[in-house]
């Protein structure tokens, strides 16, 4: 009998123990517990009442969409050294597969397509508007091949890409 109570004791003991150690330890977490954040069950809490401006009816894609081409301008200035160090980036992520590293349309994926994807600079492309630019990659060029990246690609980060290309110039 004293046996049992012996080891009921320290079995008792460990486990005091054991907790004051996960005790001590949650002291040292920066965040709590799960079971000490507050939950809140589905429906428990009524459901928030949004601004009427918080989904944008207007601009956005579709005014890029619908604009003309030929007179649509970049948000911000196309010599931007930083957007075109991020266009770079852009382009290496979005283009280069087809487009290649010396832009002529011998990439990896670009060089299976007969005719090739062309030379980003070549003076045809580099004289186009800029608008005109920036709806063929975002919406593809009808009958032709380009696909249309605009659910892909941010438009700021579009223009970006297009920055970069302009600053490399036609080719001599
Ligand atoms: C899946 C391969 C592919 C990817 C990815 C791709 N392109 Fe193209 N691109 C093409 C092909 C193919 C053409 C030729 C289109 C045609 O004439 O039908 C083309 C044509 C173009 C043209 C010339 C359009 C013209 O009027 O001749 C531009 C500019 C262009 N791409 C820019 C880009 C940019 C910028 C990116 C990255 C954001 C990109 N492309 C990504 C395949 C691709």
């Amino acid at each position: 009998m004293i046996r049992i109570v012996c080891v009921g004791f320290i079995v008792v003991l460990i486990g005091l123990a054991a907790y004051a150690g996960v005790t001590l330890y949650d002291e040292t977490l920066q965040v709590g517990r799960m079971w000490e954040t507050p939950a809140v069950r589905p429906h428990e809490a009524p459901l928030p009442v949004m601004a009427g401006t918080m989904v944008p009816a207007i601009g956005g894609e579709l005014l890029y969409r619908s604009a003309d081409p030929d007179t649509l301008a970049a948000p911000f200035d196309l010599a931007d050294p930083q957007a075109i160090a991020q266009g770079r980036q852009g382009y290496g992520y979005y283009c280069i597969q087809c487009h290649g590293t010396n832009f002529d349309g011998y990439g990896t994926v670009g060089q299976s397509f007969a005719p090739s994807p062309g030379d980003l600079r070549s003076a045809r492309i580099q004289n186009m508007p800029v608008g005109r630019v920036f709806h063929e990659i975002s919406y593809g060029i009808p009958g032709g091949r380009q696909p249309a990246l605009a659910s892909t690609i941010a438009a700021g980060e579009r223009w970006q890409i297009i920055a970069f290309l302009k600053s490399l110039g036609a080719r001599p």
